[in-house]
């Protein structure tokens, strides 16, 4: 049974603690294992976590302070975390095939009859560079970047969509004297939002529809999901439709779309039928220049927004709505706020946020390179192809060399966000003409409607080695929509 909704407490993740901070250089322990969680009231659901928990618990960084996470993985198959829009070093990016492997796998595909049909798998074509380690791993992250929301998540070839539906998930801040001192909403007035749909089952579990429920051997979803898959529970910090109570105030809401394939376009209701602006101050990759008002904030699969809204006209005991205008029925509810009480409001949205952003112009650019985003065949199955060409991680795609500025030039047939690992990038135009309000500021995944184009335009700077570029719709990952970004 679904709860009602908007009655679920809103839960906030737990902050992680430091195992040792010495040597200006933050470590940190996350065991992956399965667990049992309430997502529904009175419900168990068995999930796989980060530490116990859905979302994972919260990573707290300073900018230009290391950041070390320890990965041990207790799951009964191999995982790769990926820390998103993290300008980290190509080991410890995550790449699919960088696997921890439990403790008792065997490969699959080394054994006879296995029922590999159409897709690469994991022992099809392997990357000759691929480091895989047994039951831990280290991934050092400088932060040597912007302050902004992140998310890590599991990355592994193939199999990322179910894995990630599974509960592979969880939030890091980075933040830095310069943000601290601006005088936005701060404490209890920042709100992290973490987004994402489940289906569950009738006794509780998520319902996913992959081909080899065990994520073992063979990838992909049946066919009729072969678009992404939609979940009818709504759940924001891994609760369904909750409900947070606040201060009649401003508040920051940092939120993240970590659903597979759902599209949100949200806005903020009052019990009136009153929009309230939702004032944006950033984007993927941290502060805009300065704040943009928009009535309604779209945001695809993996794209995060930093957004203020102000609680003060609202009346005590009253209600704002958080909507999903996309959404039909309960999909269109996401959660609300309940304003519970008057109360002084020291905090400001100054008129200039950040002076650091890069103001590339296309005559920067050394070259401009076009990618389609398109379904297609792939090994005598569907697939979703970059070019034409499905992933294979032992293909250059894309070469270029540290500090170029380029242009890429995208064009897809349906919704598709597509990401770039490392750098963040500048929306140049959509569809032809200017970028949309939402567009503004440093972005590392663009959302892509069906039909349209988009150009970007970034400068390739941060590490050398092999990165990804891929849709961010997970399932259409899996099923081939990612290529090689190697920077030399
Ligand atoms: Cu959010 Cu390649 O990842
Ligand atoms: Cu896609």
């Amino acid at each position: 049974p679904l709860p009602p909704a908007f009655q679920v407490p809103l839960p906030l993740p737990s902050v992680l603690k430091p195992v040792s901070t010495k040597g200006g250089v933050d470590r940190y322990e996350i065991t992956q294992r399965e667990a049992s969680l309430e997502i529904l009231p009175g419900v168990s659901t068995p999930m796989w976590t980060y530490g116990g928990t859905f979302p994972g618990p919260t990573i707290e960084a300073r900018r230009g302070r290391p950041v070390v996470v320890t990965h041990h993985n207790e799951l009964p198959v191999p995982t790769v975390v990926h820390l998103h829009g993290g300008r980290t070093p190509a080991a410890s990016d995550g790449y699919p095939t960088d696997l921890v492997l439990p403790k008792d796998w065997q490969d699959p595909a080394a054994q006879p009859s296995h029922g590999m049909s159409g897709m690469h798998g994991m022992g099809g074509m392997q990357d000759p560079k691929a480091v895989v380690t047994r039951l831990t791993r280290e991934y050092t992250f400088p932060m040597d970047q912007r302050p902004t929301l992140l998310w890590y998540h599991d990355h592994r070839m193939d199999f990322t969509a179910p894995a990630i539906w599974r509960g592979l998930a969880g939030l890091h801040i980075v933040r830095d004297d310069a943000e601290d001192s601006l005088g936005l909403p701060s404490g209890p007035r920042e709100l992290p939002l973490m987004i994402a749909d489940r289906a569950f089952d009738d006794h509780g579990g998520l319902r996913y529809p992959s081909l080899d429920p065990g994520l073992r051997e063979q990838p992909g979803v049946r066919e009729a999901y072969l678009a992404g898959v939609f979940g009818d529970v709504i759940l924001v910090n891994g609760a369904p439709w909750p409900v947070h109570e606040v201060d009649a105030a401003r508040h920051r809401l940092r939120v993240l779309n970590a659903s597979n394939a759902r599209h949100y376009d949200l806005e903020a209701v009052t019990d009136d039928g009153r929009r309230l602006p939702l004032v944006q101050v950033g984007a993927d990759q941290g502060l805009l220049a300065s704040p943009v008002t928009l009535r309604s904030l779209p945001i695809g699969p993996a794209e995060r927004y930093d957004v203020v809204v102000d609680f003060t006209g609202v009346p005590i005991g009253g209600r704002v709505r958080i909507l999903n205008r996309l959404g039909e029925g309960r999909t269109r509810d996401v959660m609300a706020f309940r304003v519970a009480r008057k109360a002084a409001d020291p905090s400001r949205v100054p008129r200039v946020l950040a002076h650091d952003l890069p103001a590339w112009r296309r005559s920067d650019a050394v070259r401009t390179r076009d990618f389609s985003f398109r379904a297609g065949r792939m090994n005598g199955g569907h697939g979703w192809l970059i070019n034409g060409l499905p992933f294979d991680p032992a293909r250059s795609d894309v070469t270029t060399r540290l500090g170029d500025v380029e242009v890429w030039r995208l064009i897809a047939d349906v919704h598709h966000p597509v990401h770039l690992h490392m750098v963040g990038f500048n929306v140049l135009s959509r569809g032809g003409a200017k970028p949309l309000a939402h567009d503004a500021g440093l972005k590392d995944t663009v959302s892509l409607r069906p039909g349209e184009s988009a150009e970007i335009i970034t400068r390739f700077d941060g590490y050398r080695g092999r990165y990804l570029f891929h849709c961010h719709n997970a399932e259409h990952e899996d099923m081939g929509m990612m290529a090689n970004l190697d920077v030399i």
